[in-house]
């Protein structure tokens, strides 16, 4: 097992509330894992990921994680994250660890063979960041993070900034080189299809909390939380009539210092029934009750 997570929390004392992003989250990932983690804006993504490597500040964290993989991460926008004034090769050389054994491994991680790896052509140490397209960038970001010859490689939405094609090749290349190096991956998006494409397992997170989750395959077309069905049903279809309304999740994530009592998506949520909003609700969703005692 790369990482086990139980029960974390993470709470911001802020001037006159108390804001909790995320509220008890379990999840696993096992080694050279594919697992995928999604949800709308706001639900406690990131800041998950981000407790993963210990680089939330200022914050209440509880829970546990067990396991101690090296990991790196891949953000969304390679320009906001690479020094516009330093040159390639020397933002890739401050991401090689201080000291390695001169392994093979380590040979591996030169500078010119990291790019290499990641599909890019000899020169690119050279060369500024705004000289480079954003599938560059992004590919150098790659590199980057496997400089750090990481266990765990955590994409958090890498592609969302780039063209379709483009970014179809850098999860291409992630996962080629995740299959090569035996790393495991966990992939952070609001995008579905490449959730079905990419991974075998996802947790579905609303709120701060992991509503369902399951092995790819199943939880897209069987899913049972309503949340979910909300999010597979606003996959654009180009088989749906061209009249046909596109499906929403109708109304927002609300804030997290406010969370509705009971099951946070019950103002939203199409099957809402009063005990939903009990104050006793115990966190499962009455939908995968139902279907868990059927
Ligand atoms: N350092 C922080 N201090 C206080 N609140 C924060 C902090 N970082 C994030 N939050 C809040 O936590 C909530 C979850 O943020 P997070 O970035 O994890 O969302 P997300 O699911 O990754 O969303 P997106 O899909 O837009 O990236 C948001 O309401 C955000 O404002
Ligand atoms: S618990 Fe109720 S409100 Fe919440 S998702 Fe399930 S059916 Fe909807
Ligand atoms: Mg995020």
């Amino acid at each position: 097992m790369t990482l086990d997570v139980q029960n974390l929390r993470i709470a911001f004392k802020m001037e006159n509330r108390l804001s909790v992003p995320v509220r008890g989250v379990s999840f696993s990932i096992p080694d050279n894992g594919r697992i995928a983690l999604v949800g709308e804006s706001g639900c406690g993504k990131s800041l998950t990921s981000l407790a993963l490597g210990g680089l939330v500040d200022r914050a209440e964290i509880t829970g546990t994680i067990v396991g101690s993989p090296r990991i790196a991460y891949v953000f969304q926008n390679p320009m906001q994250s690479l020094n516009p004034v330093m040159r390639i090769g020397r933002q890739i050389e401050e991401a090689l660890p201080p000291y390695r054994e001169p392994s093979s491994a380590a040979e591996g991680n030169s500078i010119t063979s990291l790019l290499r790896s990641v599909g890019l052509p000899d020169g690119t140490e050279r060369k500024y960041p705004c000289e480079l397209s954003g599938g560059q960038q992004q590919r150098v970001m790659i590199a980057m993070a496997l400089a750090q010859e990481p266990d765990l490689l955590i994409a958090d939405e890498p592609t969302t900034a780039l063209d379709v094609t483009t970014q179809q090749e850098v999860l291409d290349l992630i996962y080629r080189i995740a299959d090569e190096r035996k790393m495991s991956v966990l992939l952070i998006t609001h995008n579905l299809g490449l959730v079905a494409r990419y991974t075998q397992y996802v947790n579905v997170m609303y709120a701060g909390e992991i509503v369902e989750c399951g092995e790819t395959h199943n939880l897209l077309t069987q899913p049972r939380h309503p949340y979910t069905q909300g999010l597979v049903a606003a996959v654009p279809r180009l088989d749906a009539p061209k009249d046909a309304p596109l499906a929403d999740i109708s109304g927002t994530v609300p804030p997290p210092w406010n969370w509705p009592t009971g099951c946070a998506f019950h103002p939203r949520c199409p099957k809402f029934k009063p005990a939903c909003a009990a104050p006793d609700f115990n966190g499962l969703c009455f939908c995968l009750r139902e279907n868990a005692n059927s």
